[in-house]
């Protein structure tokens, strides 16, 4: 299985992990749209022309399926993204929602929803985990965290007065959306905010428990070969995913 793996930039690599974690692919294409990051702060029409160009950078590497990694395209451009690719496209929010019901057993759970505007506006969350019944769903647009991961900012007094910027009025929820590819690098400091005892929900994470119940994987791979590329400074997007993958 050789797989196409979307985001804007280099966040989608928090996925990658978990895909490599659970020895799923032989071979993995990571494209970040390194030169147009950010996406979460772009309106609807731009994401979708983006991501449709990256089915069409993918069609030159045969791969079977591509994972979208970004929540942010995930909510907003998938089905133009399906109508152009001739494999399946998934995506994370899809993912995270199956696996938030699968995490709760109460409907009545509250819910916190983060991610960047481009996502909570689409309210993608918000309507797939209402058609599953939740009643109990806050949604919160936290992109400041997006710029502070870029800067190696994972705690520390910057992050916490953010965090606090953002959180303060939020009652404690049962569980949290990291519903943006930077958040679980800051997931401890999330966590630690509301008391440490709200399930968290990790897009990676997600994506692999939604792959493994959707297709039949008959062989683990243990030297998944992944492939960089960016559409500006691929060297940087590799220093990072040695940094956050050991590649
Ligand atoms: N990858 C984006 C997401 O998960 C975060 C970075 C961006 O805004 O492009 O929504």
């Amino acid at each position: 299985m050789k797989v196409g793996v979307f985001d804007s930039g280099i966040g989608g690599l928090t996925v990658v992990k978990s895909l490599l974690k659970h020895e799923l692919f032989e071979e993995i294409i990571y494209f970040g749209d390194t030169a147009r990051v950010p996406y979460g702060i772009k309106d609807k029409s731009t994401i979708i022309r983006y991501a449709i160009e990256a089915v069409e950078f993918f069609k030159d590497f045969e791969i079977d399926l591509i994972i979208v990694a970004c929540n942010s395209v995930s909510a907003h451009a998938l089905d133009e993204m399906r109508e152009h690719s001739s494999c399946p496209v998934i995506g994370v929010v899809e993912a995270g929602i199956l696996a938030t019901a699968n995490a709760l057993d109460d409907k009545n759970a509250n819910i916190l929803v983060l991610g960047t505007n481009a996502t909570i506006n689409s309210k993608a969350y918000e309507i797939g985990l209402t058609n599953k019944e939740f009643k109990n769903i806050e949604s919160k647009a936290t992109g400041l965290f997006v710029p502070l991961v870029e800067e190696e900012i994972y705690e520390g007094e910057v992050l916490d007065a953010t965090l606090k910027h953002y959180f303060k009025n939020l009652k404690k929820p049962d569980a949290i959306i990291l519903g943006c590819t930077h958040f679980p690098l800051i997931s401890k400091a999330i966590k630690n905010y509301f008391d440490d005892d709200s399930i968290l929900i990790h897009s990676g994470d997600a994506i692999v428990e939604y792959l493994e119940d959707k297709f039949e994987f008959s062989k683990k791979y243990k030297k998944t070969k992944v492939n960089f590329f960016s559409s500006e400074n691929t060297d940087a997007l590799k220093n990072i995913a040695k940094k956050w993958l050991n590649k």
